[in-house]
């Protein structure tokens, strides 16, 4: 069995008396997200009430999910917990180390050969920790977890930012980086800022063309992209009951655009209608035992604007469809205004390509409303202007979609059926018709349309549609197509107007599949063999890292005083470097080449203290390892910010950097640093950085004395003799300096296991 039922009961279990205890505790009515937080505490039962956007706050999420690509670094650093299984439910999902060429089954065959010591390795380190794995081909992980895994009033942590889409099964699923999923998978608590919370009210019916991906177009125009930053967005309303539960999967799929820590919905009988055509019925009957606690409480709903933080209403009765982009997920316009403001803004009219899948948009319902318009095509003898390519989201929707004949449809439309899998989605395509980087226009229901995203050219404009939105326009050919009011010339020049999209819900037969691409793992894996090439470029085993000592944080060189923004892309960037994500040695080797260095405003290019000569950031640290030389790096502001990555602490400490001094941390990477046992110190006094000059050499005088709340002194030594003596700030707790002196929180899981 895929899920877990005995774990979703006891869920249920304690359900009732925790929201009840909060809903005392609060004080006032309760919304689901703050229903699932309150009962996912890691501490049991509530014991007080936390402001939202401030505390933050300790939890234990039910589940885990991984994608390849980010799976690999998190489960080397998991064997360094010396854990026998993961502690919490986890799965590892192959779908994003695909590259979308040819068609489904070469592809595949493809992808196995080039990433098969990668496939190999995950394969054999989920069987031998109790982590259930999904091969290449089984599906996106999104779509997969919410047909397995998700279940109402749940909450899970991925490892991928579209993890959000579990909300469309009424759970609290939230995307993270790697180093939270490990301290779970280790038994640790998972923490998070209390988030605030956006209600989203819908009111009305979908209608004619538009599809639930305008909903969150129209929210995403509203929010912008940075709109959800730290925020829950709950959906209710009667329009919410309205959509299908894969319908609201790709609403909360897309929070991810506007920034949001999460979306949701309430439990409701579309979900009920899914979780029974996936085969759970088990988890339904359950569910609607306790249904008021898998929903906000009604007051809430009725009054929102006295329970959230803020309030949008959406009217689905007159919600037009939107096409978002280019460049930005965020710049909607209803699709019969487009042609004009491309014209305007010159963004090619002709489409060159018709794109439909992704986690977003690749369900039974998606490909059946989008098929429904490619039929007609078909039957008008309309040759497409445009070409196809189509990623189902799993191999349970392939199988069945196979054969209830409608891949057939797109198939006779000359579409070219991928994996399923990311493919386009995220830059994995060979664009069989890329000239160069020609400005040229294509239309996507995928989730994200940056600059390069799909096919890596910066001139390739993406606009973001429903999957029927996308099918209707690629058959036109033409950006400036409006299905509802124009009209497509067919192969004997006749005119020929569109019919509305038609979908079907759930699979009238049922869900059928031959193999699912699951892998159960081995009830007791310790024989299990993690396969690791010896000479692998792509993977490598983590060894512990040795303690700090005290005596080598006197005499430390300045590495690099970094100017201005210094992203976890400037410290660990990504684009080729993705290739090198399991192999610490390898993907070291761009170390902080992002970073502009203070004293000659170039980028990979320090002193190197010793010969006086000036090299790459990686080169001249790895010459300071070589002579057991510790070093600092010093930075701005909100040094660290971005994602998550925990590349960007481990890389440093690998190699080598003891130290991260900065003005001010993003406060996650200031977290990194702290588990992979680095000291992350702030200056006391802001303009102690500018004492900062290039051929400093750096004592922690007081090291021995690191405690909670008190901070250390800091002498620089500069280059001509002359002496500063800095304070410098830290945020340890008790726990935390445990790690420091362990030399990393994994070291210390380490030895309280043994
Ligand atoms: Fe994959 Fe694109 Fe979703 S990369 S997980 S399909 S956002």
């Amino acid at each position: 069995m895929a899920f877990d039922i005995d774990m979703i009961r006891e869920v249920y279990s304690q359900m009732a008396e925790r929201v009840d205890k909060a809903r005392e505790l609060v004080g006032k009515p309760l919304t689901l997200s703050e229903k699932i937080l309150y009962s996912h505490l890691w501490d049991g039962t509530p014991t007080k009430s936390f402001q939202r956007g401030k505390d933050y706050v300790d939890f234990a999420p039910d589940r885990i999910a991984c994608q390849d690509a980010t799976a690999q670094m998190a489960l080397l650093q998991f064997m360094q917990a010396g854990k026998k299984s993961v502690a919490v439910p986890t799965t590892v999902h192959c779908d994003h180390l695909i590259q979308a060429k040819q068609g489904a089954a070469p592809d595949l065959m493809r992808a196995n050969e080039t990433s098969s010591e990668v496939f190999d390795f995950l394969e054999s380190v989920s069987n031998k920790y109790g982590i259930g794995f999904w091969r290449p081909g089984a599906g996106i992980i999104h779509q997969v977890v919410l047909e397995n895994y998700a279940f109402p009033g749940g909450m899970m942590i991925g490892t991928d930012s579209h993890t959000v889409n579990a909300g469309g099964l009424g759970m609290l699923a939230i995307g993270v980086g790697g180093a939270d999923a490990v301290d779970v998978m280790a038994g640790m608590a998972w923490e998070l800022k209390f988030p605030k919370l956006i209600g989203v009210k819908l009111t009305g019916k979908l209608n004619g063309w538009t599809a639930s991906k305008d909903v969150i177009l129209k929210v995403a125009d509203i929010l912008t992209v940075k709109g959800g930053t730290g925020a829950i967005v709950e959906y209710f309303g009667p329009g919410a009951q309205n959509l299908s539960c894969t319908g609201k999967g790709t609403i909360c799929n897309m929070g991810a655009e506007i920034g949001a820590t999460t979306s949701t919905f309430g439990y409701d009988d579309s979900m009920e209608r899914f979780l029974r055509a996936t085969d759970r019925n088990d988890i339904a009957d359950e569910a609607n035992k306790i249904r008021e606690y898998l929903t906000g409480d009604s007051e809430v709903y009725e009054n929102p604007e006295q329970y959230f933080d803020q309030v949008i209403e959406i009217d689905l009765d007159t919600l037009r469809p939107h096409l978002n982009g280019p460049f930005t997920p965020d710049l909607a316009t209803p699709v019969g205004e487009l042609g004009e403001k491309a014209r305007k803004n010159d963004w090619p009219l002709k489409v060159d390509w018709g794109l439909i899948g992704s986690c977003t948009n690749s369900s039974y319902e998606d490909l059946t409303r989008a098929a429904s318009i490619a039929r007609q095509a078909v039957e008008n003898k309309i040759t497409p202007k445009s070409d196809f390519g189509i990623n189902p989201g799993s191999e349970q929707i392939r199988f069945t979609a196979e054969r209830d004949g409608i891949l057939n449809v797109f198939e006779q439309l000359g579409a070219t059926i991928f994996t399923n899998a990311c493919g386009p989605c995220i830059g994995q395509w060979d664009r069989s018709d890329r000239k160069g980087d020609e400005k040229n226009t294509i239309v996507h229901s995928f989730n994200r349309n940056f600059s390069k995203r799909a096919d890596g050219n910066p001139n390739t404009h993406a606009f973001v549609g429903s999957p029927e939105m996308v099918a209707a326009i690629a058959i036109s050919g033409r950006l400036d197509f409006d299905p509802m009011t124009d009209t497509l010339i067919n192969d004997e020049g006749q005119e020929v107007k569109l019919n509305e999209p038609r979908g079907i819900e759930l699979p009238p037969e049922g869900f059928a599949v031959d193999d699912n691409g699951y892998l159960a793992p081995k009830e007791d894996g310790s024989s299990v063999e993690v396969k690791v090439a010896e000479n692998s470029e792509r993977l490598q085993l983590l060894k512990p890292f040795e303690p700090i000592k005290d005596s080598e944080l006197q005499g430390m060189k300045l590495l690099i005083k970094a100017f201005g923004k210094c992203t976890t892309d400037h410290i660990s960037m990504a684009g080729p470097w993705l290739r090198y994500r399991g192999h610490l040695d390898n993907i070291a080797n761009n170390t902080l080449i992002g970073a502009v260095n203070a004293f000659n405003k170039q980028t990979n290019f320090v002193k190197n203290q010793m010969t006086g000569e000036y090299g790459g950031v990686p080169n001249v640290q790895r010459e300071y390892k070589a002579k057991g030389i510790k070093t600092i790096v010093v930075g701005d502001h909100n040094y660290g910010e971005g994602s998550s990555r925990e590349h960007a602490a481990m890389q440093p400490r690998f190699l080598g950097v003891a130290v991260v001094l900065v003005k001010s941390f993003a406060r996650i990477h200031e977290t990194n640093l702290k588990k992979q046992g680095m000291l992350g110190l702030t200056f006391a006094n802001e303009a102690d950085y500018d004492l900062i000059q290039e051929d400093d050499t750096f004592n922690l005088v007081d090291i021995a004395e690191f405690a909670e709340n008190k901070p250390l002194t800091i002498e620089i030594v500069h280059g001509d003799g002359s002496k500063d003596t800095i304070k410098a700030n830290h945020t340890y707790n008790d726990a935390q300096i445990k790690w420091y002196r362990e030399g990393s929180a994994l070291n210390l899981i380490k030895k309280q296991n043994a």
